[in-house]
């Protein structure tokens, strides 16, 4: 690709979680980038100090026309967004706004902008509790809970617009998104965590006294839920995969799971924190989490087909030593 052809990438949530690792990777492969963050969960520091940083809501159409204007955007990258599926639950109208009501906004401020590419952080919550696992795209979207219906929502209106418009999509199903920045430049840093790996890591760091086992008579070979872990640095440069696949060929669009095709327990996965840390975690068995399906898996073939993205790290303990050492920096900070 040409310089000309260097257009500037807008990532909504840029300053959060996977966002801010998928700022590091477009970076690394010379995307020039702006972001659109609140900051209600994301973290200035989080970015680089040259990322030019627009604070406010990716539903504010004025205020994302006038990014996508000023810095000639040509793509945007969708993270922002609420992400807890409980949450999602007791209060569905919060995830209906924040996600399906303000894409549906930053969407058509795209399409006015004249923005070629959208790449959509789509998640396995779509499709439920599927019957077969892996589960493949192909299969039905049955979404138990509002998090996961408000994702969907998003991808149909992506289809939708991208049948109607000049402008290709990528919507990326995560499966479980775990770990930090090799680097160690940024990683999971909003409080009030509920995902395994990131408290199993403050456990280790003793942030908490114990992990909490949830269910431990499920269907699946030790009774605890199994789930495809994939490492958030592989995430992000499946993003930038995903956007040169975009420019290459604007004629077609992508639905895409992205996990490593490999489920590990609960159980397991404390095994893998116990054996980095050389620590025995004290582990407590309790009820099935609700909405908790037995087991979740990626089959990964479409994407391993579509890209030419290859996971570099693919192993559990990676995964865990990299989200351990963010922990302790940010117990150091304090
Ligand atoms: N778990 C525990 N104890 C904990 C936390 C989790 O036993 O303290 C278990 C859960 O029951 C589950 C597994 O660990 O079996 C993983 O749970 P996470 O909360 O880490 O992740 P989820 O699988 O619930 O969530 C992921 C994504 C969501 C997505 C969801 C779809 O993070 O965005 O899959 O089911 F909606």
């Amino acid at each position: 690709m040409t310089t000309a052809e260097r257009f500037t990438v807008l990532v909504t949530g840029g300053a959060g979680y996977i966002g801010s690792h998928a700022v590091l990777a477009l970076r690394d492969a010379g995307w020039p980038v702006v972001v659109v963050d609140n900051l209600v969960t994301g973290f200035r520091w989080a970015l680089p100090d040259d990322v030019p940083l627009v604070e406010g809501d990716v539903g504010d159409t004025a205020l994302v026309g006038r990014a996508i204007a000023e810095y000639g955007v040509g793509a945007i990258m969708h993270f922002a967004g609420s992400i807890v599926v409980p949450e999602s639950v007791s209060d569905p109208l919060k995830y209906y706004g924040n996600n399906t009501a303000a894409s549906r906004n930053l969407i058509e401020v795209a399409v006015r902008g004249g923005v070629r590419h959208f790449i959509f952080s789509s998640t396995a919550a779509t499709y439920g509790a599927p019957e077969e696992v892996p589960v493949r795209e192909d299969a039905p979207t049955h979404p138990i809970n509002p998090y996961g219906a408000s994702k969907l929502m998003t991808e149909w209106m992506l289809r939708d617009v991208a049948a109607a418009h000049p402008m290709n999509y990528v919507a990326l199903r995560y499966f479980n998104v775990a770990g930090a920045d090799p680097q160690g430049r940024t990683g999971q840093s909003t409080a009030g965590a509920t995902h395994l790996i990131k408290i199993a890591a403050e456990a280790a760091t003793g942030k908490r006294d114990h992990v909490s086992v949830f269910g431990t008579d499920y269907d699946t070979p030790d009774g605890t839920g199994v789930r495809d872990y994939i490492h958030v640095s592989d995430l992000a440069s499946a993003h930038v995969h995903a956007l040169q696949k975009l420019v290459d060929d604007p004629a077609a669009s992508h639905v895409m799971n992205c996990g490593y095709g490999r489920g590990f327990s609960v159980q397991q996965v404390l095994d893998a924190v116990d054996r980095v840390t050389n620590l025995k975690l004290d582990r407590r068995v309790g009820p099935r989490r609700p909405g908790d399906p037995a087991a979740l898996v990626a089959d990964n073939a479409r994407i391993l087909a579509t890209l030419p993205w290859r996971p570099e790290r693919d192993d559990l303990e990676l995964i865990v030593t990299d989200a351990l050492a963010w922990e302790r920096k940010l117990a150091e900070r304090g």
